[in-house]
């Protein structure tokens, strides 16, 4: 595999967790930041999930508590923090995990083809803007693919790896070769909105909103009702305040604003209330419900 050093842009709530399975799976990581209060915290959250992730290997029996420390401590030494792209110059995949905004995205990439050795491959973790528009912005778009996390990025096992009509096949397999190395199952996916999950998943949680929104039934009962009916681990509502309300939002609007003749993508009232009251869910501690970091409370 020709990919040995990994740049991630962004340390929020997907890129600290993509910086961490990416050192946990043996690359070395710069992890990319815009100020160092944002760089603290985001290195923050991956000592807390370390510390769990090797208390839980040693609960379980499946490490020593000196093997799970020195698990720990060998992927912390694979990550290198940065305020400078420069030090991504010599990446050989650099994966975007800031902001949901298009235009944002769009100059990065285009930056970043300025920066890059010619042979990087660029990455974009976006829920649901089009890989093809950030790739021609790139300037090299046969280069770039879609990686497609899911929150909370160190325990969901998968990734959706897509390709834009320009992607070619030898960067597809390496960034396919790279979702296994992360301990990732990798799914191959066309550039269309919300590629599969997405697709099938955000419509779903508006529809509870809108359910909310006409006094169907409860937050709790929708909930449980998805939960205990369905056997998915957690309820809409909770998904909601999980992914961020902001987020989800985002997506909305562009998929409104891109496909307005699309019936499956419309925009809840309640949604747009909450976010303009600043309550985004879990980040914020509150959302839908109130929360205690990881918790609903
Ligand atoms: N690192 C390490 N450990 C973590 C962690 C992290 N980031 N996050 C949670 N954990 C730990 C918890 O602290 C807990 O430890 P404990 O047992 O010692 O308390 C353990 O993992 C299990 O967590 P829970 O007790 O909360 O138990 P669950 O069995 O419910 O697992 C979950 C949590 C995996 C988040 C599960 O609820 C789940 O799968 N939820 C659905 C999440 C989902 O659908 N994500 C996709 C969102 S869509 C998306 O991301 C796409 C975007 O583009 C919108």
């Amino acid at each position: 595999m020709a990919i040995k050093k990994v740049g991630v842009i962004g340390c929020g709530l997907m890129g600290h967790g993509i910086v961490q399975v990416a050192a946990q799976g043996g690359f070395d990581v710069v992890a990319f930041e815009s100020n160092q209060d944002a760089l603290d915290k985001g290195l923050g959250r991956i000592e807390k999930s370390l510390a769990k992730l090797a208390a839980k290997s040693v609960e379980k029996g499946k490490a020593t508590q000196e093997d799970a420390d020195a698990h720990a401590k060998a992927t912390r030494a694979r990550i290198t923090g940065s305020l400078d792209k420069q030090d991504l110059a010599d990446c050989d995949l650099v994966v975007e995990a800031i902001v949901e905004d298009l235009d944002v995205k769009k100059k990065l990439f285009a930056e970043l083809g300025g920066i890059c050795k010619a042979d990087t491959i660029f990455a974009s973790n976006t829920s649901s803007f089009p890989i093809g528009e950030m790739a021609e912005a790139s300037g090299r778009p046969e280069r770039m693919v879609g990686l497609h996390f899911f929150n909370p990025v160190q325990l969901m096992r998968l990734v959706e790896v897509v390709r834009s009509e320009k992607t070619t096949d030898e960067v597809f397999a390496e960034a396919r070769s790279f979702g296994e190395a992360v301990g990732k199952a990798p799914v191959a996916c066309k550039d269309t909105p919300g590629f599969v999950v997405n697709r099938l998943l955000v419509p779903y949680m508006s529809q509870a909103l809108l359910m909310l929104d006409r006094g169907d039934a409860t937050k709790e009962d929708i909930d449980t009702a998805m939960q205990f009916g369905c056997g998915y681990p957690m309820g809409p509502i909770t998904l909601t305040d999980y992914v961020g309300l902001d987020t989800t939002l985002s997506i909305l609007k562009g998929w409104v604003d891109r496909y307005p003749d699309e019936p499956a993508f419309v925009i809840p009232k309640i949604l747009e209330q909450k976010v303009s009251e600043g309550k985004l869910g879990r980040k914020t501690g509150e959302g839908f419900y109130t929360w205690d970091g990881d918790k609903r409370s």
